[in-house]
């Protein structure tokens, strides 16, 4: 049904989402126009591009239900992005972050690197038997700062419960920090509901989009805590009087972006928004856990040949299926996957699958098929 969207050889299984997305065929459009515009008539129409880059930012606002497109900045990616908050935030010694000892190294080395003004980063187990939420709230204490996380675990494919983190956060004062790159896209997303303080994800994952451009939300009532580190015409308030001596910062997350943005990147990602925001999340969320519920079944069913490492839990997962082959080591039965040019990848000590809403059944048989050997 999406397949004309999505031009893939038919030589290749793609299951590799929760890495680096296929482009839709209207991203690959657009860019070409892109390329086609700049060769034939330069930034011309650069207004034509601002008002691009101000629609994908409405996009975004609509994807993640928040207050106002003024919340959100466009930045490279989302260690960037998770920078940006790292050294803006007021840190004392003494200080504490916590995040989960399952946490992709961008949202672990970080916080780390804020050792040399005495902060400390504390992990939360939760991979014991306490629920996740429990794990980390009885790792939060009186020093406790942030809490960043992620929402979909990028090696076990664990999904959090933000709502029940983000209200704790809220009613104890500790600023909530989302790691949304696992779940945009692939799942509703509500940053109200949550009560996410900060949010990012690239682009490239399950948006659609291009390498090179994320999403970052700050909420306006938190924005004027975080110290700014980088500087440039881009990130004022008036930005277009480059005689104006008497600056100040943007007062929407505009302030984030000190230079010129990622034009191309924008465009694509625009493109690709449509797409996402045409299907509609519901739809799309739907597919996609239909296709995680598909191969957690058939993971499930031979429990003497796989272990999964993906929480079979209905409120548990996403997009992301992570499985261990027990008779033989992950590595020669990702290499055979590989070699069938099934794209996928190691991780979370197992292989991970990650179809989209769009993969069609038929190319996941085909995937399942290769494994019956
Ligand atoms: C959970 C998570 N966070 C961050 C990243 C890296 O993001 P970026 O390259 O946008 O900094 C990844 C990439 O795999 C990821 O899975």
């Amino acid at each position: 049904m999406y397949e004309s969207e999505f031009p893939l050889d038919d030589s290749i299984i793609y299951l590799n989402h929760a890495a680096v997305s296929p482009w839709p065929q209207r991203t690959a459009a657009a860019v070409k126009q892109f390329a086609d515009e700049n060769a034939a008539f330069g930034s011309q129409n650069y207004p034509g591009w601002v008002a691009t880059e101000h629609k994908l930012k409405q996009q975004l606002q609509q994807l993640i239900n928040a207050a106002s497109s003024d919340e959100i900045a466009l930045l490279k990616n989302t260690s960037e992005a998770l920078s940006v908050v790292a050294y803006g935030l007021p840190w004392k010694s003494g200080d504490n972050v916590v995040i989960t000892n399952q946490e992709f190294p961008s949202n672990r080395v970080v916080w780390e690197s804020l050792q040399k003004y005495g902060v400390e980063t504390r992990e939360a187990d939760i991979s014991g038997d306490d629920s996740p939420e429990t794990a980390i709230l009885n790792t939060l204490d009186d020093r406790t700062r942030l809490l960043s996380v992620s929402a979909v675990q990028y090696g076990t494919g664990l999904k959090l419960d933000l709502p029940v983190l983000g209200a704790a956060c809220r009613e104890r004062g500790i600023r909530f920090c989302v790691d949304a790159i696992q779940s945009l896209g692939a799942i509703q997303f509500d940053v109200q509901a949550c009560q996410a303080d900060f949010v990012m994800a690239d682009a490239h994952k399950w948006m659609l989009g291009p390498e090179g451009i994320a999403l970052f939300y700050c909420r306006q009532a938190v924005m004027e805590q975080l110290d700014l580190k980088q500087y440039g015409w881009h990130m004022l308030e008036d930005l277009y009087n480059f005689d104006n001596r008497d600056w100040e910062p943007a007062h929407s997350a505009r302030r984030f972006e000190c230079g010129s943005p990622n034009m191309t990147g924008i465009h694509a990602l625009h493109a690709s928004m449509t797409l996402i925001l045409e299907t509609g999340m519901s739809t799309i969320e739907k597919l996609v856990l239909e296709n995680s519920r598909f191969m957690i079944d058939y993971f499930s069913q031979q429990p003497d040949r796989y272990q999964l490492i993906t929480p079979t839990d209905e409120h548990r997962y996403a997009g992301i299926v992570t499985f261990r082959p027990i008779n033989e080591p992950p590595e020669s039965l990702f290499e055979m996957l590989s070699g069938e040019n099934v794209s996928c990848a190691l991780r979370g000590g197992g292989i991970r699958f990650s179809p989209h809403f769009y993969t069609p059944r038929k190319r996941l048989f085909s995937a399942l098929e290769l494994l019956e050997g």
